[in-house]
C-alpha cells in the first residue's frame, strides 16, 4: 500500500527558523512604532459568522463570491475563516460598546485566509498587520494614517510608491457606475473572461484588472474622480495638501478601486518594486459606512493592512542569532550540573545550548554545529578537579578554572550579563548558583 505523505495545505506555509526570526524582528519593530501612535492591539477570533463578511465586504466581491473558506460547524452554523481583519475588528468594537463617545485606534497582526490561486506573493493563508482608526471622518486622520503606513515601510527598509484615489460617496459611485457601464458594454467582447462575467455586477473592478486588453479599455474610461460629490472632492484635496505638507510623495491613480466594497472616499496602496504581479505591500482606505452597515450607528473610520509575506520577501534575511555558549556533558553524573548552569545563565540573559552525555568527539561536533561563540565540556572529573576549559570556537581566547567560577570565565571572555532578564528569577536562590 502506498504510504500517505503528509504535507501542509496548498498555499499555506510553515514559517521556520531562521526565517521566523525575521518575522519577529519586523513584528516587534512595528509594535514599537504603533505604540508611539497610541494604537492598541486587538485580537479577534480567526472564525466569524459568514454573514459578517457578506455584509461588510460585499456580496458581489471576488472575496465573498469565490475566495472564502466557509463551512458549517457541528451545530449547522455557517462560519468563515477571516479573509481580512477589518470586518471582525468593526464587529468587536460594536459588540463591546467601544465606539460610544470614543475614537479607538487599534491594530491586529495575524493570519487571514483566501482561496486564491497560489503564486509568489499570493497565498491561501497569509498574514496581515492591520490598523484601524475609528470615530474621525476628517482628512487629517487619513493623512495621519497614511503617514503611519509610510513610517512602517520606511522602518522596514522597503521602498514603495504611494498611489492614491478617492471613491467618493456610495451615491456618487452609483451614478458613475451607470456611466462606466455605458462605456464598457459596447466593448464587452474585448474584455477578459473574468471582467466579462463581473462587468454587470461590479464594473469598477474592470478598472484595476491586470490584463493588457482590459487595461487599454480602462485607460479611456470615464474617471470616477471627475464625478465626485463636492464634499468628497474637498476631502480629497485636503488629504493631498496634508500629504504635501508632510513631504509624503504620492501618485493619483484614478483606476485604483480596491477589491472590497466598504470603501468611501480615500483609498490608497503602497506598491513596491521587485514583487512581480503581486506588488501591493500595503493597502487601505476610508470606510465611513461600514460600522452603520453592521448595526453600530454612524462611525467614520479609516484603516489599512500590510501583507507581511510580501514585505518580508523585500527585507534582507537576518542571520539567526548565535548562542553565546555550548555546554557539553561528558557523562551522566555531570548532567545535573550542566543543566543547572544552563538554567542559571539563561535567567541572566545569556543564551546557552547543551548536549550530552557523549564522547569528546561527539560533543565537539555538536558544539561546532551549534555555532556557539564559546564552548566548554564537563564530566564528573572536571566537576571535582577544577579544570574546566572554556574556549572560543573561532578564536584563541580561553579560560581555565573551577566549575564554580565559570561565570568569571565567561565575563573574562566578553559574555554580557547586563542583558539579563531581571523578571525571571530563580525558583530558589540556591539552585544553580555558580559563584
Ligand atoms: P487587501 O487589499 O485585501 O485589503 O489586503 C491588504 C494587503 O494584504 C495586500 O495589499 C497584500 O499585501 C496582502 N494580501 C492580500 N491578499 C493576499 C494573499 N492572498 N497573499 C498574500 N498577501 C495578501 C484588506 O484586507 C483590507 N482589510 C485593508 C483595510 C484595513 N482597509 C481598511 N482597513
Amino acid at each position: 500500500m502506498a504510504e500517505l505523505t503528509l504535507h501542509a495545505v496548498r498555499g499555506m506555509n510553515d514559517i521556520l527558523p531562521p526565517e521566523s526570526a525575521s518575522w519577529q524582528r519586523l513584528e516587534s519593530l512595528f509594535r514599537d512604532i504603533l505604540r508611539v501612535y497610541g494604537v492598541g492591539e486587538v485580537r479577534t477570533p480567526i472564525l466569524e459568522q459568514s454573514i459578517l463578511f457578506a455584509r461588510a465586504i460585499g456580496d458581489i466581491t471576488d472575496i465573498v463570491q469565490k475566495e472564502m473558506y466557509t463551512f458549517q460547524d457541528r451545530n449547522g452554523v455557517s462560519l468563515t475563516l477571516r479573509p481580512e481583519g477589518t470586518a471582525g475588528v468593526a464587529r468587536a468594537m460594536i459588540e463591546h460598546g467601544l465606539l460610544r463617545g470614543q475614537s479607538p485606534r487599534v491594530y491586529y497582526l495575524g493570519p487571514m485566509f483566501r482561496h486564491e490561486r497560489p503564486q509568489k506573493g499570493r497565498y491561501r493563508q497569509f498574514h496581515q498587520l492591520g490598523v484601524e482608526f475609528f470615530g474621525n471622518g476628517g482628512a487629517a486622520t487619513d493623512a495621519e494614517l497614511i503617514a503611519l503606513s509610510a513610517h512602517l515601510l520606511a522602518a522596514a527598509g522597503v521602498p514603495a510608491q504611494l498611489q492614491l484615489n478617492s471613491l467618493g460617496t456610495p451615491a456618487a459611485r452609483a451614478s458613475y457606475r451607470e456611466q462606466l457601464l455605458a462605456y464598457l458594454r459596447p466593448q464587452r467582447d474585448s474584455l477578459c473572461a473574468d471582467c466579462q462575467s463581473r462587468m454587470e455586477r461590479n464594473p469598477l473592478r474592470v478598472l484595476d484588472c491586470k490584463m493588457a486588453g482590459c487595461q487599454a479599455i480602462a485607460q479611456d474610461a470615464p474617471k470616477l474622480l471627475d464625478h465626485l460629490d463636492p464634499e468628497s472632492a474637498e476631502h480629497f484635496a485636503l488629504v493631498q495638501r496634508l500629504l504635501d505638507d508632510l513631504g509624503i510623495p504620492y501618485q493619483i491613480n484614478p483606476r485604483l478601486v480596491r477589491g472590497l466594497d466598504y470603501y468611501h472616499r480615500t483609498v490608497f496602496e503602497w506598491v513596491a518594486e521587485g514583487l512581480g504581479s503581486q506588488a501591493t505591500v500595503l493597502a487601505g482606505g476610508r470606510y465611513d459606512g461600514l460600522v452603520e452597515q453592521l448595526g453600530g450607528g454612524f462611525v467614520p473610520a479609516v484603516g489599512f493592512a500590510l501583507g507581511m509575506e510580501r514585505l518580508l520577501t523585500l527585507t534582507p534575511v537576518q542571520p539567526s542569532p548565535r548562542p553565546e555558549l555550548f555546554l557539553g556533558a561528558l557523562d551522566e553524573p555531570a548532567l545535573g550540573a550542566v543543566l543547572q548552569t544552563c538554567q542559571n545563565l539563561r535567567r541572566q540573559g545569556v543564551s546557552v545550548v547543551m548536549a550530552g552525555p557523549g564522547s569528546v568527539k561527539q560533543l565537539l561536533k555538536a558544539a561546532q554545529r551549534s555555532a556557539a561563540r564559546l564552548q566548554a565540556l564537563l564530566g564528573e572529573r572536571e566537576l571535582h578537579d577544577a579544570n574546566v576549559l572554556l574556549k572560543e570556537q573561532a578564536g584563541n581566547g580561553q579560560w581555565q578554572g573551577s566549575w564554580t567560577l565559570l561565570e568569571q570565565g565567561l565575563r573574562s571572555l566578553g559574555v554580557d550579563f547586563e542583558r539579563g532578564h531581571p523578571h525571571t528569577t530563580a525558583p530558589s536562590d540556591a539552585v544553580g548558583k555558580l559563584s
